[in-house]
């Protein structure tokens, strides 16, 4: 059966769902969670059907079921099928969603309940620095999104930042317990919408990103691709945790300001006094810090309250709608499955 968006028509093999199909042909499409709680994927079925799987009512309404809309990500289609963004997006190309075979090269403990696991590919990835991949949970057949921290030219590894979840089927039980180098894992990827813009689309504008705890991961990969391409760029990261104990990468990220007169980097801990590092929340270290953000980017990654602060502090010092991105965590982990 074939799924049709604009121009484009791609196959859809047996159980894929819509943004599978268009993913895997390299079609774009607006996605984020590929769990059906953000929204991000939803779009207008225009001809056929789909099932809607296991579509939450929350994210899709019984109105907006029959008034035709689907999230790409549940739905699957009934036979042909044709699909429609709102917005003129539909058709452009993108990285190719792909399944991925990687051995487990290195497991670092870098803080408090923290690891870097570093996964060799058998094959290269293409990928935009600040997207994800789900990983199989070896045993459960469960999935798990974790984002790369590496740019796109380190394209036959990938970098994940994991915090341990107690209890937590991935973190806990496999990547805080059982993982071993030389282990072979299979992964899907890359996915998500949370990514340094092309590099024809990114004029060099001031940047400012907010990471909480482990979501510093994509931001590391996206503050190293974007001074790359603009060396002389003004570029403010922000990292927000509990404590020093929780703090990772610092000397590896003040190596990098090192290099670059614009970029600075400002860890902010919430729960500790009495040290030499900034105390607080990292949204309100970027109020006291930036007057302005009219015409710069805003980047956040972390929990959902705080990517909200984040959004919230952004308007206020002006930054533009559409140059805010945004990745929450969600709580996939804390289930057993
Ligand atoms: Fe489909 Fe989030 S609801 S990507």
């Amino acid at each position: 059966m074939t799924v049709t968006i604009g121009e484009r028509r791609v196959e859809a093999a047996a159980g894929q769902t819509v943004l599978e199909a268009l993913l895997r042909a390299g079609v774009w499409m607006p996605n984020s969670c590929n769990q059906g709680t953000c929204g991000t994927c939803k779009l207008q079925v225009v001809a056929g059907a789909v099932d809607h799987g296991d579509s939450p009512l929350d994210t899709l309404t019984p109105d907006e079921r029959a008034a035709g809309l689907a999230l790409a990500c549940q739905a699957r289609p009934c036979g042909d099928t044709e699909v429609a963004l709102r917005g003129d997006v539909a058709g452009r190309t993108t990285h190719p969603l792909r399944d991925l075979v990687a051995t487990v090269v290195a497991v670092e403990d870098v803080a408090r309940d923290t690891r870097r696991i570093l996964l060799g590919l058998d094959e290269p990835l293409a990928f935009s620095a600040g997207q994800y991949v789900e990983l199989v949970v070896p045993g459960s057949g469960a999935r798990r999104a974790y984002s790369l921290a590496n740019t796109a030219d380190e394209d036959k590894v990938l970098e994940l930042h994991v915090r341990r979840v107690p209890g937590g089927v991935a973190s806990d039980r496999w990547l805080f317990g059982s993982v071993a180098v030389g282990e072979r894992v299979r992964a899907t990827g890359p996915l998500g919408d949370f990514h340094v813009p092309a590099t024809e689309e990114d004029d060099g504008e001031p940047m400012v990103l907010i990471g909480g705890g482990t979501g510093l991961a994509p931001l590391v990969g996206i503050v190293r691709t974007a001074l790359e391409r603009h060396p002389g760029r003004e570029v403010l990261l922000f990292h927000g945790v509990r404590g020093r104990a929780d703090l990772y990468d610092v000397g590896r990220l003040e190596e990098l300001a090192g290099a670059h007169r614009g970029f600075r980097f400002v860890p902010v801990l919430s729960e500790e006094q009495g040290t030499p590092h900034r105390t607080g929340f990292p949204t309100d270290a970027f109020l006291d810090d930036v007057p302005s953000a009219r015409g710069w980017s805003g980047w956040l990654c972390g929990p959902p309250p705080m990517v909200e602060a984040g959004v919230r502090a952004f308007k206020r010092r002006r930054m533009a709608p559409r140059l805010i991105h945004r990745e929450k965590f969600t709580p996939a982990d804390d289930q057993e499955s």
